[in-house]
């Protein structure tokens, strides 16, 4: 796709699901990928693998998202021919636990919007200075269709996902007149590390929030994404809801026995 040829495309979030998904779709359209987790080792493996299957430029950083002043410091000193983000994606993060919020273990807040919220923030501070300057670029920010409608033992996850929209809608507005676009994709169930995160590694728990249904996969939201970021210039995707066929909001889902 001609669109994304030679493109830079920042990603958060790269080490795995959808964010690795983004990396070799937009890689497969030619654009040059940065890829940025926590994870380094998992980093230098995509990036081998990408460079050897799409013949692209890669750059990787090891990024903790919540490190406000490694974000902007990574940014600001980006490498010349690295310095022009045309897209970015805002995919990193993370939901702890499911219980009820009286119940609920509160060290795993803070994680969650450090990560969800200001990470998104700083990255996205740092950023867009320059697209602003450039008076180009795209904002994708990877949401969730918590950040529509809330569920029970959610609260933070869902005031996280809440905050990622309310920026989203918000920033789209502050860089209307500098031909800048903002987006978001909105997935309900994928089967990524999301769950085992969210249970603490806990795999048999993380299995059976998809048993019994087939759930979307990081290709599937890449897909979206790569769709919502070839759009001819003068249209925008301001929000895409992705869901499992069986799933019809945050708390119904048929499953099969
Ligand atoms: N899976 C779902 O059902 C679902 C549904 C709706 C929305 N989402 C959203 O989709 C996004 C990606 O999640 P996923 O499903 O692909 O889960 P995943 O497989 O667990 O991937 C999460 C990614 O975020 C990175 N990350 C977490 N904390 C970070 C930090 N502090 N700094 C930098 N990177 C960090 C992880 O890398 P490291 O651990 O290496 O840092 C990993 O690459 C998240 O924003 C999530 O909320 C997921």
């Amino acid at each position: 796709m001609e669109k994304l040829l030679g493109k830079i495309v920042l990603i958060t979030g790269a080490s795995s699901g959808i964010g690795e998904a983004c990396a070799y779709a937009f890689a497969e359209e030619g654009a040059n990928v940065i890829i940025t987790a926590r994870r380094l080792e998992r980093l230098n493996n995509l990036e081998k693998d990408l460079k050897e299957k799409y013949n692209i430029k890669v750059l990787t950083y090891q990024l903790d998202v919540r490190n406000k002043d490694k974000v902007f410091e990574f940014v600001n000193n980006l490498p010349k021919e690295w310095k022009k983000i045309d897209i970015l994606i805002n995919n990193a993060g993370l939901g702890r636990g499911l219980e009820k919020f009286y119940e609920d273990n509160h060290d795993s807040w803070d994680e969650m919007i450090d990560t969800n919220v200001k990470g998104l923030l700083y990255v996205t501070k740092a950023v867009i200075p320059r697209m602003v300057e450039r008076k180009s670029g795209h904002i994708i920010n990877i949401g969730s269709i918590a950040g529509h409608e809330a569920y029970s033992k959610g609260a933070i996850y869902c005031a996280t996902k809440h905050a990622v929209s309310a920026i989203t809608k918000s920033l789209r507005m502050d860089v209307l007149d500098k031909n800048i676009r903002v987006s978001s994709v909105d997935p309900g169930m994928v089967e990524t590390e999301f769950s085992n995160v969210r249970f603490y590694g806990d795999t048999e728990r993380a299995k059976n929030v998809y048993k019994g249904i087939t759930p979307l996969t990081g290709k599937d939201i890449a897909e979206a994404v790569i769709f919502v970021a070839t759009r001819p210039a003068y249209a925008n995707i301001n929000e895409m809801i992705i869901m499992p066929s069986v799933q019809a909001n945050t708390f119904m889902t048929y499953r099969e026995e």
